[in-house]
């Protein structure tokens, strides 16, 4: 099949739910994709956070083809030892008691919205309530959809999941008056990915940690998008000396093959039998895959790879701005957002052309989260190809008076 076969095809008989991209990829190696006609690309998007090993990645190879030959998919009625396993090393690599699985990020982000509504009932009035950040991202499905205070994605889908309340993020002076007696709980990214790849500050995520503290309120963070290695610490709350009570993570965590996961502490535990399930989360097969990943970035220090790697990205990005090529860099780890003088769609488009592929995250902001794997000799080539593409798409000062 060609590009264009395939596009013809997915025009056909797909939803018309994604604005792609005109290419399709036929493999991968490292941090290198192959499209069909044979191009190469530098994959600085990385299925959105989620090939943190890079592709074809032989560990991860391996772990899979073990797996599949044995056993793939058993449910939940059973007992499964990669699932508990999984649940172990996630456990102590991380600080919580306990994990339940699913397959996406969205189910995780669910599976934590009803362990906090569960929680909420312990006393004599139910509370139910969720504040969560202007900005934020936390899936599609209705309830994730409900948190997630982006009209762009919400307004089509009205009447939504009732009981999220929107605060700005960074700005602890919104949280109290947003409190009632029916809250239950704070839900925050430590970086808003999908929000334009902005960092929470330090002295709000700590405040907000003494607001739970002081108001018995479970404070949620969704490491979906920052969790395994990808800002440089294995999560991204350890960046800031506080801890969440409940953490969702996927993307990375399978390193293409889809899972999800809500850890919580055992002061957040409420889910009993029959409260909540699912008959994929946690099969052997993404359980097998996730246990490589893990055991990969502990192997490899792959965290504290992408803090190094981060940091020359960001130097070198850096410098395109001070040559005025480009306005601004933010972001932590290896999930970085440049900000553009032109459109963010049109960088996008031209890097592509020229062999690299980053995402917009807004109107004029591109997104790089490249493999974790990702060595200095293919960070620089990512800078060298944005320094070539970025002066045909500035946009042009206006003219003198
Ligand atoms: C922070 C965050 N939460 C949840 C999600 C939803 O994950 P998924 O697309 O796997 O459902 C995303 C996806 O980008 C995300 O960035």
């Amino acid at each position: 099949m060609t590009t264009d076969d395939v596009i013809a095809t997915a025009d056909r008989y797909l939803m018309p739910t994604y604005r792609r991209a005109p290419v399709a990829f036929s493999h991968g190696q490292g941090v290198w994709l192959y499209d069909l006609e044979g191009k190469r690309y530098l994959d600085f998007i990385a299925g959105i956070a989620v090939s943190a090993l890079g592709h074809a990645h032989p560990a991860l190879v391996a772990a899979i083809q073990r797996q599949a030959a044995r056993l793939l998919h058993t449910s939940n009625l059973f007992h499964i030892a990669e699932q508990a396993e999984l649940a172990r090393v996630l456990c102590e690599a991380s600080g919580f008691d306990r994990a339940f699985f699913c397959n996406s990020g969205a189910e995780a982000v669910e599976a934590a919205i009803k362990l906090a509504r569960r929680w909420g009932r312990r006393g004599e009035r139910p509370r139910y309530e969720i504040i969560v950040a202007q900005q934020s991202f936390h899936g599609r499905t209705m309830g994730a959809l409900s948190a997630t205070m982006q009209a762009k994605y919400q307004d089509a889908f009205a009447p939504l999941v009732p009981g999220f309340v929107a605060v700005p993020y960074n700005d602890m002076d919104a949280v109290p008056g947003a409190t009632t007696d029916r809250t239950v709980a704070i839900m925050l990214e430590p970086v808003q990915g999908e929000g334009g790849v902005v960092p929470a500050q330090a002295d709000y995520l700590r405040s907000v940690r003494e607001w739970c503290d002081a108001r018995d309120l479970l404070l949620i963070f969704d490491e979906v998008q920052t969790g395994i290695g990808r800002t440089g610490r294995l999560f991204a709350f350890e960046h800031y000396g506080i801890r969440p009570d409940v953490m969702t993570v996927a993307k990375g965590l399978g390193g293409g093959v889809p899972i999800g996961a809500v850890l919580a502490t055992e002061r957040a535990m409420a889910l009993v039998p029959g409260d909540h399930g699912s008959t994929f989360g946690g099969n052997p097969l993404a359980a097998a895959a996730a246990l490589a990943v893990l055991a990969t970035v502990a192997e490899q220090r792959l965290s504290e790879h992408a803090a190094a790697m981060g940091q020359r990205l960001v130097e070198g990005l850096r410098r395109l701005v001070d040559r005025g090529l480009a306005r601004g860099v933010r972001g932590l780890g290896l999930l970085i957002a440049l900000e553009v003088s032109g459109e963010a769609a049109a960088v996008v488009d031209q890097c592509r052309e020229a062999g690299l592929l980053v995402n917009a995250v807004g109107p004029a902001a591109i997104r790089l989260a490249p493999p974790l794997v990702v060595q200095p000799a293919e960070i620089d080539e990512a800078v060298a190809i944005l320094e070539r593409v970025l002066p045909s798409v500035q946009v042009p000062a206006a003219p003198a008076r």
